[in-house]
């Protein structure tokens, strides 16, 4: 491929800052000026050098997926195109009984990055693979007429986190977290007891292929587990070498630093919610910038299990017009204009999705048009922060 070597042995995350007379990845130069494109687009995560645009690999594998040959044509298109981190989980799956999944639900995402990465032509070992622990799918029963049942998911939101009733009978067990999306049958549940994260951890490398998984993100806090254990849980995964750095997601600043005090410079990473239309309100980015994490944007484009606010994306739609581009390209580019720390992995569920999504890393926003979106965004992040 003739790329140059983009792993380096520090896991520190910090930017590339501007390197006189590097080229980018692919050898090349900023064709507009000569500016080295690399200390812009590029970061260091777990010891990769790699571009701060990965890809999300949810949309290929829970609902609304695209079949198994198409997935893997996405992935494939994702890597010829520079994509170096690749974003899983334990639980991107699809329950074909009501329930938790059968043995053979288990791993679809897992297993289609791997085999993606098996029948790809260039460097996997330059790849950044990310999953996710502490989360699974449900699926309701869907009654006569197709649907939802009792307990059934029509009309609730996965905004909406209703908590499972202990079952009067076993009091010991543990109430469980759901969350479900509108107009879907299936829903995720939290289970982040130290004894399931590590024992799907330990499953996720079985998935991937491989001995240590490069980055394992704790995918959400779970109410029914002290937040401490489920960090001590990476803890112990660390020590056996099953993970090699951590992240943790959907954190606010105090679980940020709970997770500081037991991990130490082996959390590199925190997956937060971030976009126009969801704008971070508690400032978790700023709080990673200033503690040096690296800060990974889930749903960067919005999302697409839970209706997103158009409106947030309008500014963004008159930039791209007057560039003759997508708003989702605008978009990106102005997330990694954020903070040289950020990644931003947005989902494809076809080839010109990610083809159109990682030219993103190519698009320089000129300074008037990132202090207009800028202050777009400032506004609803008021907005949401003065309701929360
Ligand atoms: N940590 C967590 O709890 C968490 C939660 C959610 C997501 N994530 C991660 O974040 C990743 C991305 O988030 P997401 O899947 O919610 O959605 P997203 O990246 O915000 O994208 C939403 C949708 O936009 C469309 N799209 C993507 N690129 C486009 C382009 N260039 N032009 C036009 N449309 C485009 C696709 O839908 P269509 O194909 O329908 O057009 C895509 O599914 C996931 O894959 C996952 O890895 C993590």
């Amino acid at each position: 491929m003739g790329e140059m070597d983009n792993r380096s042995d520090s896991g520190d995350t910090g930017d590339l800052g501007a390197v006189d007379g590097v080229r980018n990845a692919k050898g090349e130069r900023d064709a507009n000026g000569g500016r080295d494109l690399r200390s812009v687009r590029d970061g260091r995560l777990a010891g990769f050098e790699i571009p701060r645009i990965g890809m999300g690999t949810m949309a290929l594998a829970i609902e609304g997926r695209p079949d198994r040959e198409t997935a893997i044509e996405t992935i494939h298109a994702a890597l010829d195109e520079g994509v170096r981190y690749l974003d899983t989980a334990w639980s991107y799956y699809l329950p074909s009984r009501p329930g938790t999944g059968e043995p053979e639900d288990l791993g679809y995402g897992e297993r289609l990055v791997r085999d993606a990465l098996a029948s790809w032509d260039g460097p996997r070992e330059r790849v950044l693979v990310a999953t996710k622990t502490g989360y699974r799918r449900t699926c309701e029963a869907v009654a006569a007429g197709g649907k939802a049942g009792a307990s059934g998911a029509s009309g609730a939101s996965a905004a909406d986190v209703s908590r499972e009733t202990p079952d009067a009978k076993n009091t010991a067990k543990p109430a469980r977290q759901h969350l479900r999306a509108v107009g879907s049958c299936y829903g995720w549940m939290a289970d982040s007891r130290p004894e399931t994260m590590i024992r799907d951890a330990k499953e996720s490398a079985a998935h991937l292929g491989v001995e240590a998984l490069d980055l394992l993100y704790s995918h959400g806090p779970d109410p029914a587990v002290p937040y401490a254990d489920q960090v001590g849980a990476l803890r112990d995964l660390l020590d056996a070498g099953v993970i090699r750095y951590a992240g943790i997601s959907r954190v606010n600043r105090e679980q940020i630093d709970i997770a500081r005090a037991i991990l130490g410079d082996k959390l590199i990473a925190v997956q937060n919610q971030f976009s126009p239309s969801h704008p971070d309100p508690e400032h978790t980015l700023e709080y990673c910038e200033q503690l040096g994490l690296a800060f990974v944007c889930w749903s960067p484009l919005g999302g697409f299990l839970d209706p997103v606010d158009q409106h947030a994306y309008d500014p963004f739609r008159e930039v791209a017009a007057k560039l003759g581009v997508s708003h989702q390209r605008v978009t990106l580019a102005w997330e990694l204009a954020q903070c040289p720390r950020l990644f931003t992995i947005p989902s494809a569920r076809n080839p010109q999705e990610i083809h159109d999504s990682f030219a993103a890393t190519r698009l320089e926003l000129t300074p008037d048009d990132l202090a207009r979106l800028n202050a777009s965004v400032a506004t609803r992040r008021q907005a949401m922060a003065a309701g929360m």
